[in-house]
Parts: structure tokens; sequence; C-alpha cells
């Protein structure tokens, strides 16, 4: 894996920055006649009980928590790296620098999902539960070592990267408009993962070998939290898509929908993260034996 640097990934931030109302807003309108998200990440076609109309709207609906979870993660990740730079601001101007603009990208992703949520649900025309509310959900991750949060941060902007580039990028199926949110989140993520490896190598230099096997363990817990709202949002994703259509599903039905989708939110927020081999890379240096650590739970979420 190539070694980042704060000056590096400042210089390619800057390069690809986007104004919000360039991309959303105006003429730019999401098209409900197209599926949103890929069906690698949807995983709605297994559903063969649902006709092509309702495989679409699931899609739109899984299309709505894919963004609003990253609404959800980015309220925790703000903070989390402004409190990183804080304490040493004068120190190396590029690292200040390249960490505010990480948290300053943050917090327009998050007015961004914001904005689409609102067209979504003018457009959609149906209420769609999501988990949250995000102060809960950062507060509660915010309570772990730092060290835990950042690999949590890293796992999901290594997924950001690998969702875009192995699902989306090609897919020429998906609504152009929701597509380019997709890409222009991703242009901008791809500095993150390197800002964060580079936040946990700082932090991990500093941290006793015993402290960084506690925070692997807290990065786990992490994970089951995250398992247990997705088997939440399955919950909620079941009765939206029943509000939709105004079709009941039979027992039958339910259990095979909650099953199968279960399993594609598993791997998009989960699975995706922990397996990634640059992820898994920065992991196995902290220390022996914990990337194996990591690679014994992954098929849970695979
Ligand atoms: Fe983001
Ligand atoms: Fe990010």
């Amino acid at each position: 894996m190539a070694t980042y640097t704060y000056e590096g990934a400042l210089a390619t931030a800057q390069r690809v920055n986007w104004k919000l109302d360039d991309i959303i807003g105006g003429d730019k309108r999401l098209d409900f006649r197209r599926p949103f998200m890929p069906e690698a990440l949807a995983g709605v076609r297994k559903l063969d009980f649902l006709s092509e109309d309702e495989q679409r709207i699931l899609n739109q609906i899984r299309g709505l928590g894919y963004l609003v979870m990253f609404g959800l993660v980015e309220e925790f990740i703000l903070p989390f790296v402004l409190d990183h730079a804080r304490p040493r601001l004068a120190g190396n101007d590029y690292r200040t620098r390249a960490l505010i603009q990480f948290a300053s990208e943050e917090a327009k992703h998050i007015q961004l999902f914001k904005r689409f949520r609102e067209e979504f649900d003018a457009g959609f025309g149906h209420h769609c539960e999501v988990i949250g509310p995000p102060s809960v959900v950062a507060a509660k991750v915010l309570d772990h070592s730092p060290l835990a949060v950042a690999l949590l941060t890293l796992h999901i902007e290594w997924f950001v990267q690998q969702h875009y580039l192995e699902s989306i990028k090609d897919d020429q199926e998906l609504d152009p408009q929701f597509k380019s949110l997709l890409k222009h989140h991703w242009l901008e993520e791809a500095q993150h993962t390197k800002l964060d490896t580079l936040m946990v190598e700082e932090m991990a230099a500093a941290t006793a070998p015993e402290d960084i096997r506690k925070a692997v363990d807290e990065y786990l817990e992490l994970g089951a939290f995250i398992d247990r709202g997705m088997q939440q949002q399955t919950r909620f994703d079941l009765e939206s898509f029943e509000r939709a259509t105004g079709r009941h599903l039979t027992a039958e039905e339910r259990e095979r929908f909650s099953e199968i989708q279960l399993k594609a939110l598993r791997w998009t927020f989960i699975g995706s993260g922990i397996t990634h081999p640059n992820f898994l890379s920065t992991v196995g240096k902290l220390g022996p034996g914990l990337r194996q650590k990591l690679e014994a739970v992954a098929p849970a979420f695979c």
C-alpha cells in the first residue's frame, strides 16, 4: 500500500472539491423510474416473489437508507476529526489544513444528504423510517477509545471506495442523479481513506500494545452495535416497503425478505469494510494476531 502524506491528500482534495449547489437541486432531480442502488448492495432481485416495480421501490428505499447512514456516521466523524486536529494545530501546517478540509467535507456531506432526503421524501411520497437519531449514535460511538473510532471510520471510508469502484461506477441502469451523488461523495472520500490511515498510524504510535488490542476489541463491539442497527433497519425497510406498495407479505415472504435484506445490509455496512484489503493491511501493522482476529469474524457479515 502506498505511503500517504497530508500534503498529497490536501492537494488532491482541493482539486476534486465540489460545491453543493453544483450537484443537487435545480434541474438535477431524482428519477424514480430507475433503480438507485447497484444490485450487489441492494440484493432485491433475490426476492423473486416481488414484481419488477416492487423490486425497484425496495431498491429506492435502500438508496435512502444508504445515504442516510452516511449522514449518520458523518455526525461522529466530523467532531472526531476536529478533536484529532485541535491539540496539534501548530505542528504541521499541511496536517492541520488537510484535517480541517476533511472535516469541512464531512460537514458538507451531512448537508448534502439532508437535502437529498428532502427531495427523496417529496418524490417517493411515502414515509421511510431510518435508524438514529444521529446525535445519539454519535454519542454512543464517541464513547469508545479514539483508536477504535478511527478504525471504524477507516472501515467506512474504505467500503465507500469498494462500493463505488466495484459496483456503482459501471452500472448504467442506475438513476444518473443518484449515481452522481455517489460519485461526488466517493471523489472526496478517497482522500479520507488516506487521512484516516495517517490518523490510525499516529494514534497507534502513541498507544501501548495492550491498549491497541483493546481498541481492536472495541472496534468489534462497534461492529456489533452497527449490526443491531442493521437488524432494526431491516424491520423499518419491510414496513416502508409495505406502506409504499400497499402489498402485505405473507409470513413466509416476510421471513425471506428479512433474511435476504439483512444479509445485504450486513455486507454493505460491515462485511465490505472489515474485509477490505487496505483496511486489513493497516490493522495488520498494529500488532500480531489482530488482522486474523477480524478475518475470523468477517464471514458472519459476508
Ligand atoms: Fe462523507
Ligand atoms: Fe469521509
